[in-house]
């Protein structure tokens, strides 16, 4: 019998982590290689929010605070979540945790056990089948192909609902695909959720701020009043705040299930540090402007790298709304072969061609559960990412 337990034989480490670290090993071998890997922004964190830091530390702030995060922080939330999104969460309907992924997994050890069905529309962000899985439930994968914008569609969503189904759990701008959902197709999805009462949406927002082009960023709860007591909001600040590290975000819903995902928080990591809880108050409530700053940059970004990569023989690739991440196809490239005489059946055998002949790192789709894609990340200076198209682009054309 093994030590471990049954649980954790159903789930596998964080594939971008994993490609994050191949290319790590690569570089310190000596491989010049450009990592297109990573999901955070190569912003620093902003001169006022980590002053406000250190401020909190010289004022003494340094103890056990709140388990569902300080007062002054989940007031900071309640005014921005009415803000930027017309809606009303009172402090005690917030739940602050350890970044976007601790308070989500509070929410599914909560609420998901063995049985229990979650609807997660691929591609996906790799934590979330995963915690489901951890949770003992069943992760329900819903293909969203790319000539449905990689979005859910009200009769795809309709068709994946059993009596088992507790969540859906709808993430916008996307990650991996940057697709964001307007808020008339989010109303469509609604009218879906409020034919079958006992679903619950969770709406991962992270990248809310990210999205270009003129494209308006909108949230269930917000779009869809009536399904307000069965949503649960989740953001933070570490993706437009530039703040990945400090581990920062919340989730905001129902005063019951957020009293239980606290009182599940209060028996692992109580609470996340109270410094970075004073650096996010800052973040809310300083000033704004560098967000526009930086997504000027990332609209060039990926403007640029669809372009590029459109340029390459077997690549296709779409125009996503936000995020910082572009999802090409390389269904052109399966089936040809490489100067090495390896065939590129998956999309995997792709990425790791990238890797190899270009030294580029992508993730390759499979690990988002839709294929034949890649993910690249254009949270990288400039001139990294046309050097890399123009290897991506050689890649591809060193294929037969
Ligand atoms: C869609 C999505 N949700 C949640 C998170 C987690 O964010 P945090 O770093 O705040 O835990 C990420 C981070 O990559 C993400 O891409």
């Amino acid at each position: 019998m093994s030590f471990f337990a049954s649980r954790i034989s159903r789930i596998k480490p964080s594939p971008t982590i994993a490609i994050a670290a191949k290319a790590r090993e690569l570089k310190a071998s000596g491989r010049d290689v450009i990592a297109l890997s990573t999901g955070e922004p190569d912003f620093e964190t902003p001169v006022h929010i980590r002053d406000a830091a250190k401020a909190a530390m010289d004022r003494g702030e340094t103890k056990y605070t709140a388990v569902s995060g300080t007062l002054e922080l989940r007031e900071a939330i309640s005014r921005a979540f009415k803000r930027n999104n017309g809606l009303a969460y009172l402090p005690d309907q917030i739940s602050v945790g350890c970044g976007g992924k601790q308070t989500i997994f509070n929410a599914l050890i909560s609420t998901v056990g063995p049985g229990d069905e979650v609807i997660i529309p691929a591609p996906y962000w790799v934590s979330y089948p995963d915690m489901v899985l951890l949770c003992e439930g069943m992760p329900v994968p819903v293909d969203c192909p790319q000539d449905t914008g990689f979005k859910l569609t009200p009769n795809a969503l309709d068709a994946a609902i059993t009596p088992r189904t507790k969540w859906l759990i709808l993430n916008s701008p996307s990650n991996p695909a940057g697709a964001g959902y307007t808020a008339g197709e989010l109303k469509a999805l609604g009218e879906v959720l409020l034919a079958h009462p006992h679903v619950w949406v969770m709406t991962d927002d992270m990248y809310e701020h990210l999205v270009y082009g003129g494209f308006e960023f909108a949230t269930m709860a917000q779009v869809v009043p009536s399904l307000y007591e069965r949503t649960l909001t989740l953001n933070g600040v570490s993706k437009a705040y530039c703040m990945t590290g400090w581990r920062v975000g919340w989730a905001a819903g129902p005063r019951e299930l957020i009293k239980v995902m606290n009182d599940v928080q209060s028996q692992s990591t109580t609470h996340t540090s109270s410094v970075s809880q004073a650096a996010a108050v800052a973040a809310l409530d300083g000033p704004r402007d560098f967000i526009a700053k930086h997504n000027a940059v990332f609209k060039e970004r990926r403007d640029l790298v669809v372009r590029m990569l459109n340029d390459a023989p077997g690549i296709s690739c779409p125009t996503p709304e936000g995020a910082f991440y572009v999802y090409p196809s390389c269904a052109g490239c399966i089936g040809k072969v490489t100067p090495g005489g390896r065939t590129i059946e998956t999309d995997e055998d792709f990425a790791i061609h990238l890797l190899e002949s270009e030294g580029v790192a992508v993730v390759h789709g499979a690990a988002f559960g839709l294929s034949p894609h890649f993910r690249i990340s254009y949270a990288t200076s400039t001139d990294l990412l046309k050097e890399a198209c123009i290897r991506v682009r050689r890649a591809c054309e060193q294929l037969r």
